[in-house]
């Protein structure tokens, strides 16, 4: 008896420390992480024989905003700017994140499916949308015949604002949004789709620049060129199952446009 206590103890102290961000449990010194992540380099601080002699200026002032849409402009493919993305240092949130989650799905797709951010279960896999939201999710896209793991025209690729779990599952931070959007953009430029789904306010914030997803889903709006509907998000639907027929309504409104442009 006292030895089944004693698992379930440990086994739930070892879940608290995973879900506390420990990804180690080896070393023998601890490593402090904070210090592995190279500061920002300090305005005005010269980068080369040439950048020496000119002038300080505002402009040259470090901005991880412009840092962020310089890297992303300059990735080519995706792969690139999943590289460049792991690289970009300026961005608390990686600090506690176990794994970038990039992407999944077919690149290519019609369909670009733009979520919040990785919760526990995304962070430990490195895969969007794999938790309890993200096999609704599946079950949703199903119901019109599209799918992550589908080909051609039924299938769908999918991604989200932020690439990192901010701790606890918290909203994510205007400052970690904004320097997460040049990423973004340059992601949906490179997959190419012929439509966004906006799953819940985040991305709706993000690239439709508006919150109040009660009121935007369903409607179609314009964000990067391309046609974007905003829908409900697949865990406020676990959790107000009465709002899964307006899900319904939105995702018949998705198939009638993919076959109207087919
Ligand atoms: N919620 C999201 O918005 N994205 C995920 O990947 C998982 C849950």
């Amino acid at each position: 008896m006292d030895s089944q206590i004693d698992w379930h103890a440990a086994r739930a102290a070892l879940d608290w420390q995973l879900e506390m961000g420990v990804t180690e449990t080896i070393s023998d010194t601890p490593i402090n992480r904070f210090e592995q992540i190279a500061p920002p380099p300090k305005a005005g601080v010269a980068q080369g024989a040439q950048a020496a002699v000119q002038p300080v200026s505002a402009a040259s002032a470090f901005d991880p905003v412009t840092e962020a849409e310089t890297l992303a402009q300059g990735a080519q493919d995706l792969a690139r700017l999943q590289a460049v993305m792991a690289d970009y240092p300026h961005c608390e949130l990686r600090k506690g994140a176990r794994n970038l989650v990039f992407c999944d799905g077919v690149a290519g797709a019609r369909v670009m499916i733009v979520g919040e951010a990785p919760g526990r279960d995304e962070d430990r896999m490195g895969k969007p949308f794999v938790g309890r939201a993200g096999q609704l999710l599946d079950r949703m896209l199903a119901a019109i015949e599209l799918g992550r793991d589908r080909a051609g025209a039924q299938s769908v690729y999918i991604t989200n604002v932020l690439p990192w779990r901010p701790p606890q599952n918290r909203d994510p931070k205007p400052d970690e949004m904004a320097m997460m959007l040049p990423f973004l953009k340059r992601h949906i430029a490179l997959a190419n789709p012929d439509v966004l789904v906006l799953m819940g306010n985040v991305p709706c914030q993000a690239l439709l620049g508006k919150r109040g997803i009660t009121r935007l889903r369903g409607a179609w709006a314009e964000a990067e060129g391309l046609p974007v509907l905003p829908m409900f998000h697949p865990a406020y639907l676990l959790r107000n199952p009465a709002a899964k027929r307006d899900a319904w309504a939105d995702l018949l409104n998705l198939r009638a446009r993919l076959d109207m442009k087919a």
